[in-house]
């Protein structure tokens, strides 16, 4: 019978468009080669690696100050369009935090996205800025890592998405399309200097992630890289940070002096999320904070959006 014939072809399409999201959604951790090419970790150089990766913006309690911030027991909402993000606690506590961890584990987490039961984790994680880290870096953070303190407690707040992206799986097809560990922009002649400052900052530092456009899918659109971007906590604009926007007006000195105290040239105070960002920036030598001001001298120039919202 004809229908049952269409029945069964399109029972076999179903099984082929199965399979075929299965294939493309498996997990690609990093290889047994680079994995065995691992350096030890040296705990005193990951400290500066954690204070530009940020860590504890997400994975400190919400106001944490001082030595707080080395308390990584999760307990923050990251609230966006896809439903609730909440950081985990990845302190060195082994039963709720990831004391359990290899340093594979730490690096495919790291620079693939992928916790240790090969399952996916979401970009709301910066991972797509974070795999242009070089693996000697990765391993001094973990060495780090585990010399702050353990907190015993699973994070208050639980992941909370809407459908279809509550389905991991599916972040599978997110990593084919935009997982990418080039360079977001290409700087012509770029000194040692700039090339430092964009590893950084491209890197670790995950500037990006907040001060440039996303499309569609919630991937950054490197071609307005840094050009400023809706703020998703509701007020204003994220400012643009390219020679194009305000700050081309500002002195290297002034912007290493702004990452250190937190004040711009005209002595306005920093705001919103980059409060967080500023006091983890002012943590690193100064010329790590030069670089990156460097860096975003020479990075190409983009129009601001228009005022309105
Ligand atoms: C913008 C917020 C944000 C920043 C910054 C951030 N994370 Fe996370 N992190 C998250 C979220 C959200 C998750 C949960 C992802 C998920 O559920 O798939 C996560 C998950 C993780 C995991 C997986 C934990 C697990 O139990 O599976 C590790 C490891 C991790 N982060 C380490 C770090 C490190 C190290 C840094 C700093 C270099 C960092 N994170 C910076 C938001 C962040
Ligand atoms: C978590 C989101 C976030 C991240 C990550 C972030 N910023 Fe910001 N940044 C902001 C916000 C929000 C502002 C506006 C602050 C205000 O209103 O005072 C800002 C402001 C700035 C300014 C001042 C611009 C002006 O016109 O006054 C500079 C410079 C800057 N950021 C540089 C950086 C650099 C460099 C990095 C990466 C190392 C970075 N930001 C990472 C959110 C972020």
């Amino acid at each position: 019978m004809l229908v049952l014939r269409i029945l069964g072809w399109l029972a076999v399409l179903g099984l082929v468009a199965g399979a075929g999201f299965w294939v493309l959604t498996m997990p690609r951790g990093l290889s047994a080669e680079t994995l065995a090419a691992m350096p030890p970790g040296d705990a005193a150089r990951g400290e500066s690696i954690f204070w530009v990766g940020g860590c504890a913006s997400c994975h400190a309690a919400a106001g944490a100050k001082e030595n707080d911030r080395l308390k990584l027991g999760g307990g923050r909402v990251l609230a966006t369009e896809f439903g609730n993000f909440a950081p985990p606690n990845i302190s060195p506590d082994p039963e709720h935090g990831i004391g359990n961890w290899t340093a594979a584990d730490f690096a495919n987490s790291m620079l693939k996205g992928i916790g240790p039961g090969g399952e996916h984790l979401y970009p709301a994680f910066p991972y797509a800025s974070y795999t242009r880290m070089e693996l000697g870096d990765v391993a001094d953070l973990w060495a780090y890592m585990q010399t702050l303190p353990p907190i015993p407690e699973t994070a208050a707040a639980q992941t909370d998405l809407r459908f279809p992206f509550n389905i991991r799986r599916g972040v599978g097809l997110w990593k084919l399309a935009f997982l990418d560990d080039s360079p977001a922009v290409t700087i012509a002649d770029a000194s040692p200097e700039v090339l430092r400052g964009q590893y950084l900052s491209e890197g670790p530092g995950h500037c990006g992630e907040c001060h440039t456009p996303r499309n569609f899918a919630g991937a950054v659109d490197t071609s307005r890289w840094l050009a400023g971007a809706p703020n998703p906590e509701g007020k204003g604009r994220i400012p643009n940070i390219t020679p194009g926007g305000p700050v081309g007006d500002w002195s290297l000195a002034d912007m290493v002096y702004f990452y250190q105290t937190g004040f711009d040239p005209d002595f306005d105070a920093v705001g919103g999320s980059m409060v967080d960002v500023q006091e983890n920036l002012a943590m690193l030598p100064d010329d790590d904070l030069h670089a990156i001001a460097a860096y975003l001298a020479a990075v190409p120039p983009q129009a601001s959006a228009p005022a309105a919202r």
